[in-house]
């Protein structure tokens, strides 16, 4: 009833609007859809964004030497490591999948549970977990200030040596260039109806007409908000082995509410990045959407469905050589 008062009460305003104004500007192609097409950020400092990406690629940042930001999220590969639990320094496990650095500087938070705000809060995770990267900053720092160049680098572009916040700044400029553009899909939102084939199109209906956009939205298709894993059955009773990354949100909050909840994963790069979910745990992305229709929207989704949605998928994956070196 109030959702048809809301239909009249902005018909009639359309209405009152084609009165007073003779030439309505045309509907935007794409307006109104549940996705937006990405758009590359403007205004990043190219001399910061070349540094951060030579400290991304730089094992200086591990304490040993042996690792990289780019050992886990290989840029060639789709920004990920393809493991369902990264190796850090000295061949440790890490407790959950590398999700890609791609166009993650869309998400309303870094991680799978949100605990660092911002790309610059991101980086300090990686740098000092022991399972990881085990360096300190003053140690890191150490190293950095040692190298001629790099803190030639510093200088010229931050007006001091390397700190925390100038090496957190410039890794976080070269992320913020890291979006991936120019996909098929975002040619067809932006009017070109070739752009995509007809499975791809029905995959798309399909991804809308079952409920995923309700999560996996926006330009990113997905990390725009937080969400149970289990939202409309019990997940969790599968798994055999519970773990504490599995608590999700939890671990940041505190809150009963906030268990098992993650942030929902973008999907612009799923058909490129295996295995699924925060625990890697599904290799396949048929049986990743299969349990996305089990568990969180309460369907069983048929094969055929299935194929045609990820046929949509597919047609999301844009301009992976944005990493690449000038
Ligand atoms: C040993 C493997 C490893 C290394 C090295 C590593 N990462 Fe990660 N990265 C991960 C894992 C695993 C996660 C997910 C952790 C979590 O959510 O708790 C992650 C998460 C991220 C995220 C958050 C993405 C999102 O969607 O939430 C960003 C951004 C990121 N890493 C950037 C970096 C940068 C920059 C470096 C280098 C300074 C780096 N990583 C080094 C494994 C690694
Ligand atoms: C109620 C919210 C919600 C709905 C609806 C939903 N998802 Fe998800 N999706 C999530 C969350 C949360 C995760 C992360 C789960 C985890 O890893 O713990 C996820 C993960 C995924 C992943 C794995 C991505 C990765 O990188 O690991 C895929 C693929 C996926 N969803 C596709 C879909 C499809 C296709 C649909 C519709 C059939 C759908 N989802 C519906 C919330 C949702």
């Amino acid at each position: 009833m109030i959702r048809g008062l809301f239909a009249i009460s902005v018909w009639c305003g359309a209405m009152a609007l084609a009165v007073s104004a003779p030439a309505r500007a045309a509907v935007p192609p794409g307006a109104g859809e549940p996705l937006r097409p990405l758009v590359a950020i403007q205004g990043l400092d190219p001399g910061k964004a070349a540094l951060g990406r030579r400290l991304f690629f730089d094992p200086i940042l591990s304490a040993d030497g042996s690792i990289s930001c780019q050992s886990c999220h290989d840029l060639s590969k789709g920004g990920s490591d393809h493991r369902a639990r990264s190796i850090g320094i000295h061949g440790a496990r890490g407790a959950v999948r590398a999700p890609t650095v791609f166009n993650a500087a869309l998400n309303v938070a870094q991680f799978w549970d949100g605990r660092a705000a911002t790309l610059e809060d991101q980086v300090s995770g990686p740098v000092t977990n022991p399972l990881e990267m085990g360096s300190t900053w003053p140690g890191l720092l150490r190293r950095l200030a040692a190298a001629p160049d790099y803190a030639a680098a510093f200088r010229r572009l931050y007006g001091h040596g390397p700190d925390k916040a100038s090496v957190s700044d410039a890794i976080a400029t070269f992320e913020r260039g890291l979006i991936t553009v120019n996909s098929r899909f975002d040619a067809y939102l932006l009017g070109d109806d070739n752009a995509l084939n007809d499975n791809e199109r029905k995959g798309y209906a399909l991804f809308k007409s079952y409920g995923c956009a309700s999560c996996h939205q926006g330009a990113n298709v997905g990390g725009n908000m937080y969400q149970k894993f289990g939202f409309v059955g019990d997940y969790w009773g599968r798994k055999v082995h519970l773990t504490t990354a599995d608590l999700g949100r939890f671990n940041v909050t505190g809150l009963a509410r906030d268990r098992y909840v993650f942030k929902v994963p973008s999907l612009r790069l799923a058909t490129v990045n295996g295995p699924y979910f925060h625990d890697g745990s599904v290799p396949s992305l048929e049986e990743a959407i299969r349990l996305m229709g089990r568990y969180q929207l309460g369907q069983t989704i048929p094969d055929g469905d299935i194929h045609l949605i990820i046929a949509f998928l597919g047609s999301l994956v844009g301009d992976t050589s944005v990493g690449s070196a000038p």
